[in-house]
């Protein structure tokens, strides 16, 4: 069988689907995985953004104020790249899974907006989204999806110049985002890990910090990670094909 390509292992999605049944209060976080199957380019693996571009000339504060034409450049061209793309089986099966689970949470590190085009309520995106602008002198954020954007883009409240409303490297999360995702770490009595390297931090330390806190880690990934040993379960295959079986298996066996 090729690389990446796995069998599902429906002994496990069961065992998973019985422990969702079980329990009342579901984490779910994503990475650019989830989206792979949508068209999305991943950062990591073969394919990766970070394979052909250097995070450092593109994804900081100091690349943007160095030259923020450049680094509009980017976004402009991702944002064209994503805007078209749907949301994936994976996306709509965490819109069903939180219709089914008493108090469900979603957090993505994911900026491409798919979850919310899918219909998730219940969603933190922790690293902000590609579809809103803040900007970099008044602070005010406003949603925007125009493709092109014209480069660079200015406020229309103080002239100043927008930034993409995401968080590069080497800056803080939202605190009030990050207080929340860490009562949601202590409180959950299972976490779902899906499509994500966990090399970023602090995403990289949720599943762990969760596991600390008693809860049940199941890891969803077309590959092994540095954190798959931590884990109760991996579930090895695409998320576009584990998650609707998932959802499934949960009805069936309830
Ligand atoms: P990565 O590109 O680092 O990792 C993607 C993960 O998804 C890998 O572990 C793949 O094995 C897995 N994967 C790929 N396709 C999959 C599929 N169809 N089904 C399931 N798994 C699949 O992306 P992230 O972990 O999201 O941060 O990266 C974390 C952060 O690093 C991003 O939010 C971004 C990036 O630089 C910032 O921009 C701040």
């Amino acid at each position: 069988m090729p690389q990446n390509q796995h069998s599902i292992d429906m002994d496990k999605i069961r065992e998973v689907a019985g422990r969702l049944n079980a329990f009342s209060r579901i984490l779910v976080l994503t990475g650019a995985g989830i989206s792979q199957e949508s068209g999305v380019p991943t950062f990591r693996g073969k394919d990766g953004l970070w394979k052909s571009q250097r995070a450092e000339d593109l994804a900081t504060p100091e690349a943007f104020a160095k030259d923020p034409v450049l680094v509009w450049k980017w976004y402009d061209w991702r944002r064209s790249l994503i805007k078209p793309l749907q949301p994936n089986r994976a996306h709509y099966a965490l819109v069903d899974l939180e219709e089914r689970i008493e108090v469900f949470s979603l957090v993505t590190q994911n900026v491409d907006g798919l979850h919310r085009a899918a219909g998730s309520k219940n969603l933190i995106e922790m690293h902000g989204t590609l579809w809103r602008v803040r900007c970099t002198l008044c602070g005010k954020t406003s949603d925007n999806r125009e493709v092109p954007i014209t480069i660079p883009p200015m406020c229309e409240a103080c002239g100043g110049m927008l930034r993409p409303d995401v968080v590069w490297f080497g800056e803080a999360l939202d605190y009030e985002g990050l207080t929340r995702i860490y009562q949601l770490l202590e409180n959950t009595e299972m976490m779902l890990v899906v499509g994500t390297s966990g090399v970023v931090q602090p995403a990289a330390s949720f599943g762990l910090a969760a596991k600390r806190s008693g809860a049940f880690v199941v890891e969803v990934n077309r590959s092994k990670t540095p954190q798959s040993p931590f884990f109760d379960v991996s579930l090895d295959g695409k998320a576009g094909e584990i998650l609707p079986r998932l959802v499934s298996a949960i009805t069936y066996y309830a």
